[in-house]
């Protein structure tokens, strides 16, 4: 990785030439890279109703991920500082102890089709005939087979609901590289007429499931003590055990991963929403807890563990349509979306942990005020060098406001 050592202190010409050195960038893709209207008005305004423009967020790029010892450049989508950083920091200092081990599920989504006001014996005629309803909902995903994919199995469960007796189907089918929404719904809009037909009732939802605990991914990592110290350990297993025992610090806790998580789920174009969902629904199944763990080892070393339900795709939907997320899945250079949702798990894990270690010892102020220092140096009006040399004047005098920052240029400009 030491083509991006100092990445950071690198103007963003600078940072895509290496990206074309080290990622194959074309000439075009850089292009649109530094065109911040990359999303045209016309592609967009296929992709939702009533539009009126493009909304930018600030897309960066966290190297220094070595997971399963392949290095990764991770982009990330997010408006906030320090979150960047944090996952660059957490990622070198993970590789200096060997770098994070990973592996993910098959990616298996499920889908519900609801039936309502069955009659009593509605599980015993599903059991019947889910002979017949397992051949035809395998038909209707025979496009997955070709990639490997495809139906899998149908379950079925009777709920007594102040609204009657209902009959929750699901369909379990693996999406391959796909997040799945668009084969699962239309496989369940085809297979309920038939369920209607044979058990009864009326159909209403017929929807994917965001729950995606068929889907998991997971990281791990050994942060060795010499590399990170002591005191940064016992921090973390304090905050850790923090986020175990109180709900308040433990919705902290988990945001502090998903500031990750997603930002990598943005800069793919995935649906972060159903990203959130599952991994809220997942904390939550007995008592909402933290989404990973940290213990020491017997050698004192720290050992940081997560599993995420990851419904991600590395094709469909918007990620094919917005230039910026193809761009992105090519500096991230991952082949399948299991190898993105170990990313994922690896970067919300090494998120965490720049979180826990910071506050655990100097605070999160610090690094961050550092870094919004620069933001309020660019806002006054700061250019090249004079960037950081407001910033650090503003970290002087422990003022940080753009009126502070436009003064200090003034006086750095000799005005
Ligand atoms: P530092 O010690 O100044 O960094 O830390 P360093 O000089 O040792 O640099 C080490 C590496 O960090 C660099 O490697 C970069 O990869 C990265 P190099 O390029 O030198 O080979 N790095 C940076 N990357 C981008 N921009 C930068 C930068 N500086 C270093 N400016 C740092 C500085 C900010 C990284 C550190 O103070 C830190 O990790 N702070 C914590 C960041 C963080 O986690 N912020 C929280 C985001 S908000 C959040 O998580 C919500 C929360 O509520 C969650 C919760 O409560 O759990 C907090």
């Amino acid at each position: 990785m030491g083509a991006f050592s100092g990445f950071y202190k690198k103007t963003i010409p600078e940072r895509i030439e290496i990206l074309k050195a080290e990622r194959g960038l074309t000439e075009e893709e850089a292009k649109t890279l530094l065109n911040s209207g990359a999303l045209d008005l016309e592609t967009a305004d296929h992709m939702i109703e009533n539009l009126i423009g493009v909304n930018h967020i600030p897309l960066g790029v966290a190297p220094g991920f070595v997971i399963n010892k392949k290095e990764y450049v991770v982009p990330m989508c997010i408006e906030e500082p320090s979150v960047v950083a944090g996952a660059a920091k957490a990622a070198k200092l993970a590789a200096q102890s060997g770098g994070f081990s990973a592996d993910a599920d098959e990616p298996v989504m499920s889908g519900q089709v609801q039936l309502v006001g069955v009659p009593e014996d509605a599980l015993i005629k599903f059991e019947e005939n889910k002979e017949e309803i397992e051949k035809v909902a395998k038909e209707l995903c025979l496009g997955m087979e070709r990639y490997g994919g495809g139906f899998r199995k149908a379950e079925a469960s009777l709920l007594d609901t102040k609204r009657g007796k209902m009959l929750n189907t699901v369909f379990l089918v693996d999406v391959r590289d796909a997040m799945g929404a668009n084969t699962i719904n239309t496989m369940l809009e085809g297979i309920a007429p038939l369920l209607a037909e044979k058990i009864g009732g009326k159909i209403r939802l017929r929807i994917i499931s965001n729950l995606a605990t068929r889907r998991k991914a997971r990281a791990k990592c050994i942060w060795k003590k010499e590399r990170i110290g002591e005191d940064a350990i016992e921090g973390i297993l304090d905050g850790y055990e923090l986020a175990l025992h109180d709900i308040y610090r433990c919705a902290t806790h988990n945001k502090g991963i998903l500031n990750g998580v997603d930002a990598v789920a943005l800069a793919t174009g995935n649906d972060w929403r159903a990203v959130e969902a599952g991994i809220h629904a997942f904390a939550a199944m007995d008592g909402y807890k933290p989404l990973n763990k940290f213990y020491k080892n017997e050698d004192g070393d720290l050992v940081g563990e997560i599993e995420l339900p990851l419904a991600v795709g590395t094709v469909g939907g918007s990620i094919k349509t917005n230039p910026i997320a193809k761009i992105a899945l090519k500096i991230l250079d991952v082949k399948s979306a299991q190898e993105l949702s170990m990313v994922m798990a690896a970067v919300g894990l090494a998120q965490n942990f720049a979180a826990l270690r910071a506050l655990g010892t100097e605070g999160i102020q610090k690094g961050h005020m550092k870094l919004h220092a620069s933001n309020l140096a660019v806002l006054a009006g700061a250019k090249g060098d004079e960037v950081d040399a407001v910033s650090k004047k503003l970290g002087e005098e422990k003022e940080y406001t753009v009126e502070a920052a436009k003064r200090i240029l003034k006086k750095l400009r000799g005005k």
